[in-house]
């Protein structure tokens, strides 16, 4: 696991707006895997800049949809869905049928939500993987529980996140208690991983992260640590933790 610490938010959202364009410049049909929450939207932000300046080019992108809760439509100003095409999707020239987005209605016509992960193998399988982490260690919305699924699935959502989530939105009382996310198989299979984390809130769960010898579902995160291709970057008050612990161990060694 690769990990870079970078001074604040906006030289963390530039180091991974860079990777995903190189990605897009080494296959113009790369297979990207979009996250949401607070921390990726400056990421965003700078994709659709790139694209303003034309330095990319998005019309072969396909892109994938990592959670979205359970019970919003998908206009309400308050989905992910409603989110990703306010900060990317409809600022760049995507193509209508390259962007695949969880929604009830995949739930309402299919039987088993298993249909998005074969949709996603179909598709040649995620090139690079878009995530942030909760700050429970959460991935997508795979919570800390004594089980993890594989595949993609609806999940309850643990207090914590109701608590946090339930700031952003616009109408509070809308915040649900479900949700529909891949699972932990779905996101292990990318072929790359970004995970990004910022501000003083993660402190405490990438210093748990980054220094857990186990693999726990009581910090699903974990997982990433088989995975041989994960870019953890993580701006310096992120990090203040796990890098204060890294002193104190290499001080320790010495
Ligand atoms: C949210 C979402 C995740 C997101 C994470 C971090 O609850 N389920 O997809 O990556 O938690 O969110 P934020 O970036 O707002 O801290």
């Amino acid at each position: 696991m690769d990990i870079i610490v970078t001074d604040d938010h906006d030289a963390l959202s530039n180091k991974a707006s860079e990777i995903i364009l190189e990605c897009i410049h080494q296959k113009p049909g790369s297979v990207l895997g979009l996250a949401t929450g607070r921390t990726p939207v400056e990421t965003y932000r700078k994709l659709v800049q790139a694209y303003e300046a034309d330095r990319v080019d998005f019309s072969h992108v396909k892109v994938f949809h990592l959670d979205e809760y359970l019970g919003l439509d998908k206009d309400d100003s308050d989905s992910y869905s409603y989110y990703l095409h306010e900060t990317l999707l409809d600022k760049v020239n995507l193509r209508k049928e390259n962007i695949h987005l969880i929604s009830e209605r995949l739930l309402e016509k299919r039987r088993s939500l298993h249909h998005y992960d074969r949709l996603i193998d179909r598709n040649g399988g995620i090139d690079l993987q878009l995530l942030g982490i909760g700050s429970n260690g959460h991935i997508g919305f795979n919570e800390p529980d004594t089980d993890l699924y594989l595949d993609t699935h609806i999940a309850k959502l643990a207090k914590e996140t109701i608590r946090t989530n339930r700031t952003l939105f616009n109408d509070k009382s809308k915040m649900p208690s479900k949700a529909i996310t891949m699972g932990i198989r779905s996101v292990f299979k990318a072929r790359r991983i970004i995970l990004l984390a910022s501000g003083p809130d993660k402190s405490d769960i990438m210093n748990d992260f980054i220094h857990s010898e186990t693999i726990t579902p009581s910090i699903p995160a974990t997982f990433l640590k088989l995975h041989g291709n994960v870019t953890v970057i993580i701006d310096k008050a992120a990090a203040q933790k796990y890098l204060d612990k890294k002193g104190n161990d290499h001080d320790h060694i010495n």
